[in-house]
């Protein structure tokens, strides 16, 4: 029996397989490429010492995902496919909505027809629009305030999930809602490797340092944080992908299940812009030239997590620091300046 993992050679993705295969799990990944390469995979092979077994295709070709669920035997499904790019997004709605709602869709259509109905979803904390209360909770209220369609798409797949689980409590779902992800396997072999111009703030510190940009932008110093700067819960992407395993595990427990198990997955700790790139720079040893801006739009002032309910319900808790997560994330770009189109 062996775990799928949609969307397996991406960023959470590929750290996500080591967890697996730590676990003593089979996986095979099914990934259409389209924001990856196969050098991830020959990385974690080369990590784990084992081979990964990979299958090219998309998540909204049914013909495709049946004849997967007919070659392997898929005991449970980790479904990390789909398109995150929030500004690309707001140019993009309809592309956002076919590849992550309906390629959903299509998924869980061809899980259903092979009788397999248990999985684990990659939401985001984006659900919970522009919380008036920290730390958040899951029972939080979700879909208002959302700025985006890739956040809306989150929210509909988990509205999606919520009334399968009510139309057929066989379905077994886990519907994991990240904060920050950052950081990457201490090998430095695979981590975050977006293309052009990063969006996201430690990739854009990270590419800074090491001389291919020539300072970070910092969107505003206005909002009522600690110093002015926007506050997130970062989170090792490596304690992400162990939450994962441990979600399995949960699962595997459960005979029926009448709504999805919901849990935030960060470490329940804010840290501002400037706090990160103090951090990155006391362990990288290396000057982050920066200036403030103006606002993005669409950003929040401050968001991180409760994360007391993924201790009670998954027995996970995050094990890396700030520090941790700053110097893996320098490791990987030091060791791949390029990121994976070195080799
Ligand atoms: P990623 O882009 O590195 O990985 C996603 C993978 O899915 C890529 O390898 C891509 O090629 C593949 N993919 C996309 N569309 C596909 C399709 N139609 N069929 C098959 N494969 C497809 O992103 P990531 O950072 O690893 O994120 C993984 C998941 O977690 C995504 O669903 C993302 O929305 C979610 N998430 C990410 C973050 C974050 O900050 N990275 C935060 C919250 C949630
Ligand atoms: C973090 C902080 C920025 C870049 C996004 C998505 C979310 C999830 C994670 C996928 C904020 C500031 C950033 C820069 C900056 N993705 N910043 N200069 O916005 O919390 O979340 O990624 O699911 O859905 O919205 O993350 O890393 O973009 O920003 O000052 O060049 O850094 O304003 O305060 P964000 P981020």
């Amino acid at each position: 029996m062996a775990i799928l993992v949609t969307g397996g050679a991406g960023y959470i993705g590929s750290h996500t397989l080591i967890e697996l295969y730590k676990a003593g799990l089979e996986s095979v990944v099914y990934d259409n490429l389209s924001n990856a390469s196969k050098e991830s995979l020959k990385r974690v092979a080369q990590i784990i010492g084992q081979e990964i077994t990979f299958v090219e295709g998309d998540i909204r070709n049914k013909e495709q995902l049946r004849e997967l669920f007919s070659n392997y035997s898929i005991d449970g499904v980790i479904h990390f496919a789909g398109l995150k790019a929030v500004a690309e997004s707001v140019q993009k709605p309809l592309e956002y909505y076919d590849n992550n709602v309906v390629g959903t869709l299509r998924l869980l259509e061809v899980m259903g027809e092979f009788d397999c109905k248990s999985i684990i979803f990659s939401s985001s904390a984006t659900v919970y629009g522009e919380p008036n209360k920290m730390p958040i909770r899951e029972e939080f209220p979700t879909g208002n305030g959302i700025t985006n369609p890739y956040g809306r798409s989150k929210y509909m797949i988990e509205e999606i999930l919520k009334d399968l689980s009510k139309s057929d409590s066989s379905w077994k779902i886990v519907i994991l809602r990240y904060f920050n992800p950052i950081g990457a396997h201490e090998s430095g072999l695979i981590g975050e490797d977006p293309n052009g111009i990063p969006n996201n703030l430690m990739p854009y510190i990270s590419q800074v340092a090491i001389g291919k940009l020539n300072e970070l932008q910092v969107f505003g110093d206005d909002y009522p944080t600690v110093d002015g700067t926007g506050v997130r819960d970062y989170i090792h992407v490596v304690d992400l992908a162990n939450a994962h395993v441990k979600a399995l595990e949960y699962l595997q427990k459960q005979t029926v299940m009448p709504e999805p198990l919901i849990v935030n997955v960060g470490r329940g700790q804010g840290y501002s812009v400037l706090e990160l790139i103090r951090a990155f720079e006391k362990v990288s040893g290396v000057k982050v030239p920066y200036r403030i801006v103006g606002r993005r739009e669409g950003d929040v002032a401050i968001s991180y997590a409760d994360a007391t309910l993924a201790k009670k319900k998954l027995d996970w808790v995050a094990r890396y620091d700030i520090e941790k997560m700053c110097a893996d994330s320098w490791n990987w770009q030091k060791k791949n300046p390029n990121g994976y189109e070195t080799s």
